[in-house]
């Protein structure tokens, strides 16, 4: 293994903290195998590389023409920020689907959470890649079950996990199997008239999230003393926020924005289901980055939560600061969020005053009010 130099990784612009690396002992056992059996580069998928580490460590090995797909845009933005600090290239980005994969003989790929987001990755790489392709997927030990080599024996012969090593396990998948004529995503769901449509990456699948479905019915009692009010879907997900106050605000403007692009393809899908496709623009960016400052009077926000570690309440918050930056003097962010989260005082503290619209067992809704 050619003695690339993981720790120069960042994370950055992704939450930055002490007890968080920019890479991990799957993504050594990732490189190492790749390296291996002298594959070209060109033969070579990446899919799921957090922030890097894998394509800059092959690619700092002498690979070139290697391809890579990143739901994250913060991740996106973490490899090309780590590629120029380390003076490194040889690869090119790609969006999830054919192009990533044709001509691929070996995909890397990097375990993700959901399990729909494995089948849709299992589906495309027997459907694109070479027919000889082998999946090399990989992930801490304590985050994987058997459902994932269920899940991989859906489309590959051959499903072989291999030993542990330093808490992180790979699972090499060979001989792809035929595949339906149609992809098994985006899947469909209908709620009260509000179709969702969801990529296997999209917060929840086409189902309606608990604590989504409390601040819908909180914003019921939603007013505001604008005409055309401009309104932000920060977090979009599937884009249920977003699709609702467009179909009951037909004079809205509405922007829904994600840092994952399989919730963005999913939001547009969403959009598209509703005939709404020409009222609300879907962007891929992080934290909403590239909307104007004080151009919105709504922003309908869902943060991301995680139970535990404390350094994710960062990912909150981070949304909440840019809430408070996206609305007008005046503007209103509507939150949910488990209720055991303080996220009111960030919310009274960042944007304005802040009150509460309801609270369940659960989930709490708050109000707040940009200061001017
Ligand atoms: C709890 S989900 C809510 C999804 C949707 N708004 C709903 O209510 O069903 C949070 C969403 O925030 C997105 N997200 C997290 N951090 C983000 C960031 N920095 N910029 C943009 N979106 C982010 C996630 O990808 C996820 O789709």
């Amino acid at each position: 293994m050619p003695d690339f130099d993981f720790r120069a990784l960042r994370r950055f612009p992704d939450v930055e903290a002490p007890n968080l690396q920019a890479w991990d002992a799957t993504d050594e056992l990732l490189v190492r195998w790749a390296l291996g059996p002298g594959v070209p580069g060109d033969e070579v998928a990446v899919i799921g590389d957090e922030y890097g580490a894998i394509t800059l460590a092959l690619a700092d090995a002498g690979m070139s023409g290697i391809r890579v797909h990143q739901d994250l845009v913060t991740g996106r933005r973490a490899l090309a920020h780590n590629a120029a600090a380390l003076g490194v290239s040889g690869w090119t980005s790609h969006e999830f689907g054919a192009d990533l994969l044709a001509g691929a003989r070996l995909v890397l790929l990097q375990l993700p959470k959901a399990l729909a987001e494995l089948e849709e990755i299992a589906d495309a790489v027997a459907r694109w890649a070479e027919p000889d392709a082998t999946l090399v997927a990989g992930g801490r030990v304590k985050h994987m079950t058997l459902a994932q080599n269920e899940v991989l024996a859906r489309r590959f012969g051959v499903v072989q996990p291999q030993r542990a090593e330093r808490k992180s396990r790979l699972i090499v998948a060979s001989e792809p199997l035929a595949v339906p004529t149609e992809p098994p995503f985006p899947v469909r769901q209908v709620h009260d008239g509000l179709t969702l449509c969801a990529f296997g990456g999209a917060f929840a699948g086409a189902r309606l999230d608990i604590g989504t479905r409390v601040l819908l019915d909180a914003m019921r009692e939603l007013s505001l003393p604008v005409v055309r009010p401009q309104v932000v879907d920060l977090g979009c997900g599937t884009g249920a926020l977003a699709a609702a106050f467009a179909l009951s605000h037909p004079d809205a403007v509405v922007i829904a924005t994600d840092r994952s692009a399989s919730a963005v393809r999913s939001a547009r899908e969403t959009m598209a289901a509703n005939g709404i496709e020409g009222r609300v623009q879907v962007t891929l960016d992080d934290a909403g980055s590239e909307l104007p400052d004080a151009s919105a009077d709504l922003v309908l926000l869902n943060p991301p939560f995680h139970l535990g570690a404390s350094v994710h309440e960062g990912a909150g918050q981070r949304l909440i600061q840019a809430a408070a930056r996206l609305l007008k003097p005046g503007g209103e962010v509507w939150t949910v969020f488990n209720s055991h989260l303080d996220h009111r005082r960030a919310l009274s503290r960042d944007v304005g005053a802040t009150e509460q619209v309801t609270r369940t067992p659960k989930f709490t809704v708050t109000r707040s009010v940009r200061r001017s």
